[in-house]
């Protein structure tokens, strides 16, 4: 059978390059509202607030740079001899900035907006409020950012499904598997019969269901790994 690696990365993956985690010490939605700021209600309450975060963590992506754990991503990508698919819940942009040629982002983008008018999705860098106008039909105030909130279906689903109809290896990298439907993947890639592998700070709520569940910072682990799996 034809080796297909498929991976999961969380925030955990992106901590070592600065950016907050949600869950656990220091994490975003420990003095942040999840209700207020990651779902469509919430943002039909507080456009502004919602806007105003979502600004903030945008131009915070131009202060931080991709670690060792995105570069060794990249190569496992590049130079493994299989195929790799590369799934993340990040809506950052540090796996492309790493170099990987292929992101399937389930949760969007900080740097992409969604046109609630006419439904085009636009890159999006800098600020975005309630007179933003959309670049493709010129409606203003009908941009939101093209983040997948709570309550929402997340993107690429169908391409993810494929994914595992042949995976033989699932990698799961920093993310605490909380947050359905990625927190699935696990039982989806142990019914293919797929070896399951996890990379983390420390246990997560599924640890125990792994294979194998390696314990330290994706940033000092992950990279050890992809060169035994090359060599
Ligand atoms: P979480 O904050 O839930 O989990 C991050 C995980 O990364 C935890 O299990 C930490 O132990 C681990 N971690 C922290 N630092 C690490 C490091 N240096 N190396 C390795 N692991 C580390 O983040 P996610 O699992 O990504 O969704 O959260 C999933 C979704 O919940 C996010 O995409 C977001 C959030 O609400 C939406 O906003 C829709």
């Amino acid at each position: 059978m034809d080796e297909h690696i498929v991976i999961l990365t969380g925030a955990g993956v992106s901590a070592a390059s600065g950016l907050s985690t949600f869950r656990g010490a220091g994490g975003i939605w420990r003095d942040h509202d999840v209700m207020q700021l990651a779902t469509p209600e919430g943002f039909a309450a507080d456009p502004d607030l919602v806007y105003a975060f979502y600004n903030e963590r945008r131009a915070n992506l131009s202060r931080v740079r991709p670690n060792p754990a995105h570069h060794a991503i990249v190569r496992l990508q590049v130079d493994f001899p299989g195929r790799v698919t590369l799934i993340t819940q990040n809506v950052d942009d540090l796996h492309e900035r790493g170099g990987s040629p292929d992101v399937i982002h389930m949760h969007g983008s900080l740097l992409q907006g969604l046109c609630n008018a006419c439904a085009a999705r636009m890159h999006w860098t800098g600020h975005m409020d309630g007179q933003s106008a959309c670049p493709s039909c010129g409606v203003q105030g009908k941009i939101r950012p093209d983040v997948v909130w709570f309550g929402e279906v997340p993107y690429h689903m169908d391409r993810i499904a494929e994914a595992f109809e042949t995976v033989t290896t699932f990698i799961s990298i920093g993310t605490s598997g909380e947050v359905y439907p990625a927190a699935g993947f696990l039982t989806e890639a142990l019914r293919r019969g797929a070896q399951t592998l996890e990379f983390n700070l420390e246990p997560s709520a599924r640890s125990a269901e792994f294979h194998k569940s390696t314990l330290g910072p994706a940033e000092d682990i992950v990279p050890g790994f992809v060169d035994q799996l090359l060599s």
